[in-house]
């Protein structure tokens, strides 16, 4: 079976985590949750990053170090996992459901400034699958309506947004280091910025709202969203091999191109000016339905090959149900993700897109 993702553990990321473990700080205290701390704000061009335990947890920190809760709106993507929305509900705030664009498949201004109300108070680009999110325009808007911007990108380590890293081009950006992401620390999210006022509140609320000079002594309800000193041991070593992880990615999605748009399918949208990264290969097929789409990845899981079909959009979901966004729709239905990870050979890839060929072709 070939896989959808996996992680590329390493002898470095097996050492680190032992001397971590052996150095007895396998809590939320030890040397490597600073320096990865650190190294993965240098990594973004940001002044800080706040370490958390996942990336849904920092979406949330976030909106509660803005001040955004009950009464307020946050702007989300209809096409975005579910965590962004649910960060929002978790928050007491009411996430309201942008469509997204053809060209990028990320948040649409104009969606985005049709929904804007009196109770709008934030927007969440998420950067999809690795591509930037139209940050200009929507800075525009937050500047015009007097709203914050959360990045969410959990899924673009690395991407280049007109020359600057996703991760600074917001109010703060938030990230997340699960198993299939691009570089991992097994569960982990981080919070990023320029602001050393947001950043200082996110290590406030992150450690239960304790005052830095007074041990347990606590000003207001925080929460327990630290990474332990385990997990940043490892995202150290997978830190230091992003730049190779990264070029990798490239040649995986250099490479299902090669095999598959000469056949007339669109594969991950790439937008001038911007270098995303390649998360996770993505192909849309062409006059499917849902079912049909479905069925191709039954196929190819029945064939040895894992993929995953695009995200529902949010607005389909029991818990959300709103007004469909007719591109987010559209996307969610025809969307598979082909396996990607560092290693996959160019071979696997061949046959990866001889099954999905023979299967659409007939
Ligand atoms: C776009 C997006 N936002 C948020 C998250 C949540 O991150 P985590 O799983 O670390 O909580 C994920 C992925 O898992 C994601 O893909």
């Amino acid at each position: 079976m070939i896989p959808v993702s996996k992680p590329i553990i390493s002898s470095e990321d097996i050492r680190l985590v032992t001397d971590a473990v052996s150095s007895g700080w396998v809590s939320s205290q030890g040397a490597y949750i600073e320096r990865f701390e650190r190294e993965f704000a240098d990594f973004c061009g940001v002044r800080h990053c706040v370490a958390v335990s996942n990336g849904t947890v920092a979406i949330h920190l976030a909106l509660k170090v803005l001040n955004i809760g009950r009464g307020d709106e946050v702007i989300v993507p209809d096409l975005t996992f579910v965590a962004t929305a649910n960060a929002v509900v978790l928050a007491e705030a009411t996430p309201v459901f942008a469509d997204v664009r053809h060209s990028d498949w990320c948040l649409d201004p104009a969606s985005v400034e049709s929904l804007i109300t009196p109770r709008t108070r934030a927007i969440i680009p998420v950067h999809l699958y690795g591509h930037p999110a139209a940050m200009d325009e929507l800075r525009s808007l937050a500047q015009k309506y007097d709203l914050k911007i959360i990045e969410d990108a959990a899924e673009a380590h690395g991407a280049d947004y007109r020359g600057r890293k996703v991760g600074g081009l917001g109010d703060c950006a938030t990230f997340s280091f699960y198993g299939n992401k691009i570089i991992t620390t097994g569960e982990g999210g981080a919070i990023t910025t320029d602001s050393a006022e947001v950043a200082q509140r996110a290590r406030f609320l992150r450690d239960h709202g304790m005052s830095k000079d007074r041990r347990y002594w606590h000003t207001e309800v925080g929460y327990n969203y630290r990474m332990t000193n385990l997990q940043a041991a490892l995202g150290v070593a997978q830190l230091a091999k992003i730049g190779a992880f990264l070029q990798e990615r490239t040649r995986i999605l250099e490479s299902y191109r090669f095999h598959l748009e000469r056949h007339g399918l669109t594969l991950n949208p790439h937008l001038a000016a911007m270098r995303p990264v390649n998360w996770i290969t993505c192909v849309l097929l062409e006059g499917v339905s849902r079912e049909e789409r479905d069925t191709v990845i039954a196929r190819l899981y029945a064939n040895g090959i894992d993929t995953r079909p695009f995200f529902y959009p949010l607005s389909a979901l029991p818990m959300y149900e709103r007004k469909s966004s007719p591109v987010s729709e559209n996307l969610s239905s025809r969307g598979i993700n082909l396996p990607t990870y560092p290693g996959l050979s160019d071979s696997d890839i061949e046959r990866i897109c001889r099954a999905l060929l023979g299967l659409i072709q007939k």
